[in-house]
């Protein structure tokens, strides 16, 4: 039976970025290697405009309906003086909180021939292949209460709540320790455990599933120390399991490790391995629109829509391969662009990884 993919383009460059990833969807259907239909739907800064909400009742049931999403981005400094529930990113936290896509895995690779592009030296990020799963519908983004308030002295306070039940906390954790199975069998968890009694909760639920991995090894972090690690020596991660708040921060220091965050993919997974796919790297506004975004995360978050929700890992393969032979051809978009380089645009990239994408099917 057809599977159905929801593609949702987004804000800025979202629209270019996964139309490209829309034609290696098309070209791996046509060589009869897919059998997938495509649904379109609407979510952020836009469809706010269209529909006068960033996430239409009717995107979300189309969210719930499909097998997997590939989603662009969301957002722009148009939205941002929105009250906080009408604004992009409020739309896409919901979206992952309805769908219970609770497991966010962003790998940071470095492509060989990218190493120069990289802020450090290449040999301290040569071969750099690091996965970090985020826990990603619950502590300080979704715990109550939360809000900023003004007190009969006439003091101000803002505040939010950093929570994580037991159960939250022990599924990601087996889905840290089921992916360093097919990795280096390493996993790092990384908390504030000296200072915050959720994250020292946190370890001790961690260390209790980790009882069931004899196989994996298990070390846990502090997250300043965390971040200080890695920069100074970053292959000595294998997979870094973490908390939504921190995730989102070290996934950060991590993508700019390998040159470009316009490289990164990334998947979020409920329990069933339905996911929304999208780049790590955000809606771009200043240069959308140009034809200068980089559409490779977006295509590398396809290759891991058909790796962890289609299972056709042959798929994936190519789609990367495909990928990485164009960036060895020296193709570069602006972000990862260096003297001798051919600079190419938007489109001129998706044209090159559907040729090479192309020999590979033949
Ligand atoms: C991310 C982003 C989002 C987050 C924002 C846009 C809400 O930074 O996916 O990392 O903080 O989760
Ligand atoms: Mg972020």
């Amino acid at each position: 039976m057809a599977k159905n993919i929801l593609v949702i383009p987004g804000d800025g460059i979202g629209p270019e970025i996964v139309s490209q990833a829309v034609r290696v969807i098309d070209a791996l259907s046509s060589s009869g290697g897919l059998d997938v239909s495509l649904e379109y739907a609407d979510l952020g800064g836009e469809a706010y405009d269209r529909t006068g909400h960033p996430l239409p009742d009717s995107t979300l049931s189309m969210a719930k309906s499909c097998d997997a999403i590939l989603f662009g981005a969301a957002g722009g400094p148009k939205w941002d003086v929105l009250p906080r529930a009408l604004r992009p990113e409020t739309a896409l936290l919901r979206l992952r909180r309805e769908l219970d896509l609770f497991a966010n895995l962003r790998p940071a690779i470095l492509f060989p021939a990218l190493a120069s592009s990289s802020s450090l030296k290449s040999e301290i990020v040569a071969g750099l292949d690091i996965m970090i799963i985020r826990e990603l519908t619950g502590g300080i983004y979704f715990g109550e209460p939360r809000g900023v308030e003004t007190l009969d002295s006439g003091r101000r306070r803002g505040f939010n709540t950093l929570v994580y039940y037991d159960d939250e906390i022990s599924r990601i954790a087996h889905v840290a320790f089921k992916i360093a199975r097919q990795r280096a069998s390493r996993v790092c968890s990384i908390d504030k455990a000296n200072v915050l009694e959720t994250t020292e909760f946190w370890r001790e639920v961690v260390t209790e599933v980790g009882g069931g991995y004899p196989d994996v090894e298990l070390s846990h972090m502090l997250v300043d120390n965390a971040a200080m690690q890695l920069v100074r020596n970053p292959k000595q991660f294998d997979v870094i399991v973490t908390t939504n708040m921190f995730g989102d921060i070290l996934s950060d220091i991590s993508a700019m490790l390998t040159g470009s965050i316009g490289m990164l993919p990334s998947a979020s997974l409920d329990s069933n391995q339905k996911g929304l796919y999208e780049p790590v790297h955000g809606t771009a506004p200043d240069i959308a629109g140009q034809d200068m975004a980089n559409p490779l995360a977006t295509i590398l978050s396809l290759a891991m829509l058909l790796r962890y929700t289609f299972l056709e890992d042959g798929l994936a393969d190519m789609v990367e391969q495909a990928v990485e032979r164009v960036i060895e051809r020296g193709l570069r978009t602006p972000d990862i662009y260096f003297e001798g380089a051919e600079k190419v645009g938007t489109k001129r990239m998706g044209d090159e990884v559907l040729n090479e994408l192309q020999q590979l099917l033949n």
